[in-house]
């Protein structure tokens, strides 16, 4: 059964650096969906953020000659202008330094020790004394070296807080049993089995004294909660939970009505399938219904990195090639669920060739035709006159069903794949039935309008499927082709033939072709 209301949510980023097009590849795939499902009449909730503690922040701050919050405050600002140039339609946008979060991270951590599922232990690492930097075995690699200072490091141990997973290990493996649609593509969840939870996990260590940018812990407060108790948190603080107003907690995430969706990355995947669980069935809380990882954006063929400077920086992406294109592209080339890559001669050919060469080009040639043939009057419906009618209709009504299918399940690729289906069928149309003769036959006047009505009213339908990816360009095809009012509501794709009688505005061409040696931008001024 498919729930009334929707919350989605992207990872929170950390303001530890500019983001970059990985960030920019999570939140735009997120605002589709949430798109998607508003434009179904779906009530949908879409949350993204900020994750803004941690000693690296505390670093980069200081290096900076910044505080911390200063620091954090810039970045920030950044991620603001970055979503509202990917027209990114989040309704809330969460920071684990503001009030409404730190407060419910110290009640969450009270009721969890509380209830005897937290424990003070030791943290055992390995140390950077100049630093004052604890760091893990990969981090300081085989020759145990400070990855900071290039100093070697030697182990040292700091009094922690730890979070009993043990407690938590049989309730989660029967989650993931009973739930099999949890955590997906499934590969993932055998990973998660048998890389983590079967060789034995370790109890999760949650809180360090030896940065104090973060949130102090109430009982202890030489204390601050380490990054992903603080970090995950931000899902139902931003809602309020445990605040004087929990009426957005109750709606979206109490209520077994909403629908739960967490997207992140693989390289969170732990985090969020094993640990967050666990800490909602601590809290006594319902667990997210589903947590889709997208696959890692690569650059050609090796992973982007700020060491290695080939980060994309997608501000000046979308400002030199539009909003719809960088979305498009993003959703359209990389399979969602797999690692893809940022290649700049994909990028210039996906463009040209869906959008630019098919759905810019059917729109051109069709209000042309309309402007030329029927004095701008888009001719109305007349039934299916020819075979090639019928079979375009035929096209359009299963690409709608096969589109609403996917994208129910979150397959968004497939799902815009579908979509142009009904473009590319559209172009193959006109070379079918070569409105240029029709037009010269008098006896054929019936059979050019029918042709007419078609292109519109297929175009009206790809437009509408294609809307949450390209928010643009969809309104300006329905400017051209004169559509507004209702019939900008979602249901009427569903009658085929419910455009007709509209007067067409011809417009500039929706995508121009891009020139072959696009320069990508790349982020030049990384901060460690
Ligand atoms: N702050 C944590 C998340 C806490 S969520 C409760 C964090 N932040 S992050 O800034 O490192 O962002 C990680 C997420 O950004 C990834 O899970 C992924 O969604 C996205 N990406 C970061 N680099 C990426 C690529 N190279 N490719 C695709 N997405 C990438 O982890």
């Amino acid at each position: 059964m498919e729930k009334k209301r929707f919350y989605i949510t992207t990872p929170i980023y950390y303001p530890s650096a500019k983001l970059h097009i990985g960030h920019a590849y999570c939140t735009t795939l997120t605002d589709i969906f949430a798109c998607y499902k508003r434009l179904r009449g779906f009530e949908c909730y879409f949350l993204t953020g900020a994750d803004e503690h941690g000693m690296k922040i505390e670093k980069n701050a200081a290096a900076a000659g910044k505080t911390p919050q200063q620091f954090v405050d810039e970045i920030v600002e950044g991620f603001h202008s970055l979503w509202k140039l990917l027209e990114i339609s989040n309704d809330d946008f969460i920071r684990t330094t503001q009030e409404r979060h730190v407060k419910v991270v110290q009640d969450v951590f009270t009721k969890m020790y509380n209830k005897g599922d937290i424990y003070l232990g030791k943290y055992k690492g390995w140390y950077c004394t100049p630093c004052e930097s604890f760091w893990t075995d990969t981090q300081v690699g085989a020759e145990h070296i400070c990855p900071d200072c290039g100093r070697p490091v030697q182990v040292a141990e700091e009094e922690a807080y730890f979070f009993k997973t043990s407690k938590y290990v049989d309730d989660l493996l029967k989650f993931y049993e009973d739930n099999s649609k949890f955590l997906t593509p499934e590969s993932r969840k055998n990973e998660m089995i048998n890389t983590f939870i079967k060789p034995g996990l370790d109890d999760l260590c949650i809180s360090r004294t030896s940065f104090s940018w973060g949130i102090p812990i109430r009982e202890n407060p030489k204390h601050v909660i380490y990054v992903w108790l603080d970090a995950l948190t931000n899902y139902i603080s931003a809602l309020g939970y445990g605040s004087d107003n929990p009426e957005l907690f109750n709606k979206y995430w109490s209520d077994e009505e909403c629908e739960i969706i967490h997207i992140l990355g693989a390289d969170i995947t732990r985090f969020h399938a094993i640990y967050w669980p666990m800490f909602l069935e601590s809290l006594g809380l319902r667990k997210p219904d589903r947590e889709l990882v997208h696959g890692l954006l690569m650059m050609k063929d090796s992973k982007m990195s700020k060491s290695k400077g080939n980060v994309i920086d997608p501000y000046p992406l979308v400002e030199r090639y539009g909003v719809d294109a960088v979305r498009y592209y993003l959703a359209r080339e990389i399979t969602f669920g797999q690692d893809g890559s940022f290649s700049p001669e994909q990028f210039v050919e996906r463009i040209n060739a869906d959008l630019a060469n098919s759905f810019g080009n059917l729109l051109n040639r069709t209000v042309s035709m309309i402007n030329k043939y029927f004095q701008c009057v888009i001719p109305t419906y007349q039934g299916q006159i020819t075979a090639f009618d019928k079979d375009l209709e035929a096209t359009v009504n299963a690409s709608i069903k096969n589109y609403e299918y996917l994208l129910d399940d979150l397959k968004i690729t497939e799902a815009i794949t579908s979509a142009m289906d009904i473009v590319y069928r559209a172009n193959k149309y006109i070379d079918e039935t070569m409105p240029w003769a029709l037009a010269k036959d008098p006896d054929k006047q019936n059979e050019l309008a029918s042709v007419m009505n078609h292109l519109a009213n297929a175009i009206y339908t790809a437009s509408m499927l294609l809307k949450p990816v390209l928010v643009k360009a969809s309104d300006k095809a329905f400017a051209q082709l004169g559509i507004d009012g209702d019939l900008l509501n979602y249901e009427n794709i569903y009658h085929f033939g419910a455009i007709g009688g509209q007067t067409v505005n011809k417009g500039e061409p929706l995508f121009p072709r891009l020139d072959a040696n696009i320069e990508v931008p790349f982020i030049q001024d990384l901060m460690k």
